[in-house]
């Protein structure tokens, strides 16, 4: 029988005690559960609620729970429910009486909202280093490469020549954004339920400032049903974790498009690919596929949540036990997506060659022509349609713009004069945008030192 049934005459049948169980979702909470229990313990003692050996007692008997669970030897049993009612009962088996105090001015409302909290922390925490890790793989693939040329994009059209360096920045500025979500969904989590009980707080003198120091939380939560039914901060969570995957599938999006035949921009390691089963001559970007796919279930991750979230009456329902397959499901993957898209960043061959001779072909150079008769006083919008004669008339050739006379130049606009020719050259074109932010080696360095600098050490 559970440890509620005293009002009960007959317990549940084994499918319903399986339909209501969360043991197999929550039972890796173990450790926040003791530390709760711990917490809640030693503050009953020193409040006078309970007596102190039965406090210690209580302390011991977790510390050999949890051993045990970290060993390997306990043995969960989906007849306890959850996570709460399996340490808690083993603790009464193991200690007796004492152990059957542990609940004393306490719900498994306010515990596992109190277990979940700490878990989201810590994983809050996780997901960030593993996020500077793969910070830490786009600069070093942007250092190693910081003057490569590749023709940047609008419309996956060829636009305006980058540098890969300013490439690979982009990303870890979309990570550098993750990286505070995840800090902001950490800030979120860290208030303590503990001490709200069921929904209404309780008669026993509880120091609640007291467990939330104990546990490392900022500070109590202020309003008891707030306390039981906020998930607030899991659907921070998620969202942080739906968001980076969002820029992982964009990554990776890129590195599949860039592995391609008719990219050939990088080379992905053997250790990142896969062969077919019966095209012996494939290798496959499986990875980058099953990172940029995996998003997607991380965002259903989210909107599940928040359906489940959606029209819930105060204070605790059990709806809510229906929180923690998502969060730790979405926590799980973008942890796993860092991972891996760190190792394929890192082991990946940046091939500079064919970058360039892809930025060499469609008129990456007009916009600095138009520009640069804009600079000798033509109206811009002239200067464009000038320059749109000039690509014609390539076209019509099946020549660059690198490849007209200056005598071709000059039959468009008297403007032209023999400097014309120095604007149109890779390295010219990416060096000239000085601007803020903009793509010129030496904008794109101090944006590298300021990103390495961001990093935490
Ligand atoms: N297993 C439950 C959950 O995850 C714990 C709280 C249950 N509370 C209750 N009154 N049934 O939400």
């Amino acid at each position: 029988m559970a440890l509620w049934s005293g009002r009960f005459v007959e317990g549940v049948d084994a499918f319903t005690q399986r339909f209501g169980a969360s043991l197999p979702v929550d039972q890796r909470l173990y450790a926040q559960d003791i530390a709760g229990s711990k917490a809640h313990a030693a503050m009953l003692a020193a409040q006078g609620v309970i007596a102190a050996e039965d406090a210690e007692a209580i302390k011991a008997g977790l510390d050999g729970i949890l051993a045990d669970i970290e060993a390997g030897t306990f043995v969960f049993d989906i007849n306890d429910e959850d996570i709460h009612m399996a340490i808690e009962g083993e603790l009464t088996r193991r200690i007796g009486e004492a152990g059957a105090r542990l609940h004393t001015g306490r719900s498994r409302n306010d515990q596992v909202a109190t277990d979940t909290r700490l878990y989201a922390k810590q994983r809050a925490a996780d997901l960030m280093t593993a996020n500077v890790a793969l910070r830490e793989a786009l600069i070093g693939q942007a250092e190693a490469n910081f003057e490569v040329i590749l023709p940047g994009y609008t419309h996956l059209q060829h636009a305006q020549p980058v540098l890969f360096s300013h490439h690979m920045l982009a990303y870890v500025a979309m990570l550098e954004r993750d990286y505070t979500r995840l800090q902001a969904a950490l800030d979120a989590a860290d208030a303590s339920p503990l001490g709200a009980a069921a929904l209404a707080g309780t008669t026993y003198p509880l120091d609640r400032f007291a467990t939330a120091e104990a546990l490392g939380f900022a500070a109590p939560i202020a309003n008891s049903l707030d306390a039981v039914s906020d998930r607030d901060f899991l659907l921070d969570l998620i969202y942080a974790c739906s968001v980076s995957c969002l820029h992982l599938s964009r990554l990776c999006e890129e590195l599949v498009l860039w592995s391609s035949s008719e990219f050939g921009f990088i080379t992905l390691s053997d250790s990142y690919s896969t062969g077919s089963s019966i095209m012996p001559q494939k290798k496959n970007p499986d990875f980058a596929e099953l990172i940029r796919g995996k998003s997607g279930r991380v965002v259903g991750d989210l909107v599940a949540l928040m359906m489940t979230l959606k029209s819930l009456p105060l204070a605790y329902n059990k709806d809510l036990q229906e929180d923690k397959q998502g969060a730790t499901d979405a926590a799980d993957t973008l942890e796993d997506c860092y991972v891996c898209a760190a190792g394929m960043v890192a082991t990946m061959t940046v091939n500079a060659e064919a970058m360039r001779a892809q930025a060499k072909k469609g008129y990456l150079a007009a916009t600095d022509v138009a520009d640069y008769l804009a600079k000798k006083g033509l109206p811009f919008r002239r200067a464009h349609e000038v320059v749109g004669h000039l690509v014609l008339l390539c076209d019509t050739r099946g020549c660059d713009l690198e490849d007209l006379t200056l005598a071709d130049f000059q039959a468009e606009s008297e403007l032209f004069e023999a400097d014309v020719m120095e604007c149109l050259n890779l390295e010219a074109i990416v060096a000239a945008r000085t601007t803020y932010g903009g793509t010129a080696h030496t904008q794109v360095r101090t944006q590298l030192e300021a990103a390495k600098n961001r990093l935490p050490h």
